[in-house]
């Protein structure tokens, strides 16, 4: 790493770990949601000895929007509300990019013990029960805001992690923004398998940082132009241990170590590290190796111009069964049809 780009990855991981620290010093922010202005008067009321910022809303619709707008770092949410009741918020609080680190505590009626229940089925962190007990609420309310701050930390440690993935991609002008476009083609083509939402975070994240032990690997064989040597290429092919190693300390990043690991295996088992073939090389790994190499294939290198549409889906079809997984290459080509004529028709527009 030259000492520019040292001192600018210096600088980004600053950044990150400032973001950081800035969330940790300012007041946290709590949400309630509840259809009765009384019971949200009372929260209110309750919650003035907890160092915190409270926001008020009285229906489900309102409460996305108001979490979309700016995220809290708490939600008390009434369960039985007009329109849609609190566990489809709660559902759709969780699913949304981010959400899984959102603590939302569920306010059930006492007389239905089965809503505790249904509250941790969608994804609620905690509950409590109505008549609310200002005691118990306060404590509940400090322990959720502490698991939040917990939370924030480890998305800082996972900033830092981008912030690499990024530093990476700044060494080799040729690969702009190409981990973002691997990071959608494959979260778009793990929605069409009919992938769970934690799956498709998972792909998303991997698609950016599956390079990142790339980091370790010297210029002169990551920018070199043409053929590397085989000495050149055993160490080459060392980056997705190098990766894995960087995102192994991190917690929240344990869904992405199989792809970060496995990006390189071939179908056929010829690929590196482990040669692993077939569907013992992790799904999402097979998914996110067919986003990379269309992607690659299309993009412009230092020693040649990015091949059109045809030519690399025509690269992925030979490969089928060798190298990548058929059913994984179907639908990448598929997905790259669709954005090609889509992009044609938006040039026709022009
Ligand atoms: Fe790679």
């Amino acid at each position: 790493m030259s000492s520019r780009e040292g001192a600018a990855l210096g600088h980004q991981w600053m950044n990150a770990l400032s973001d950081g620290n800035r969330d940790r010093r300012r007041t946290p922010v709590v949400l309630v949601v509840d259809d009765s202005a009384a019971s949200r008067e009372l929260i209110k009321a309750c919650l003035e000895e907890v160092d915190c910022q409270v926001r008020l809303t009285e229906d489900g619709q309102g409460a996305l929007r108001s979490i979309e707008e700016s995220a809290p770092d708490l939600v008390l949410l009434d369960v039985q509300m007009p329109g849609m009741d609190g566990y489809e918020v709660c559902r759709r609080i969780k699913t949304a990019d981010g959400g899984t680190l959102l603590p939302v505590v569920m306010i059930t009626a006492v007389d239905h013990p089965s809503d505790c229940v249904r509250a941790l089925a969608a994804a609620a962190d905690d509950f409590m029960s109505k008549p609310i007990d200002r005691l118990e609420l306060v404590a509940r309310v400090r322990s959720a805001l502490r698991l939040k701050r917990i939370y924030n930390s480890l998305d800082s440690a996972e900033q830092v992690i981008y912030a690499l993935a990024s530093a990476v991609e700044a060494k080799d002008p040729y690969t702009d923004a190409h981990t973002h476009r691997v990071a959608e083609s494959a979260k778009r083509v793990g929605a069409r398998m009919g992938l769970p939402q934690d799956e498709l975070n998972a792909l998303y994240r991997g698609g950016i940082v599956h390079d990142i032990g790339k980091i370790g690997i010297p210029d002169q064989i990551l920018l070199k132009p043409g053929e590397l040597d085989s000495e050149e290429t055993t160490r080459m092919h060392l980056h997705p241990i190098i990766g894995e190693n960087i995102i192994a300390p991190l917690q929240s990043g344990a869904d992405l170590l199989p792809i970060v690991r496995h990006h390189h295996e071939n179908y056929d088992g010829t690929g590196y590290p482990d040669r692993l073939s077939g569907k013992r090389i992790p799904l999402l790994a097979r998914i996110v190796s067919v986003c990379d190499a269309y992607d690659a294939l299309t993009s412009d290198r230092p020693y040649r111009l990015g091949r059109s549409h045809d030519a690399a889906v025509s690269v992925l079809l030979r490969g089928s069964g060798r190298q990548w997984d058929p059913q994984v290459v179907h639908l990448v080509v598929d997905e790259a049809r669709r954005t090609s004529d889509r992009g044609m028709y938006e040039h026709q527009q022009v």
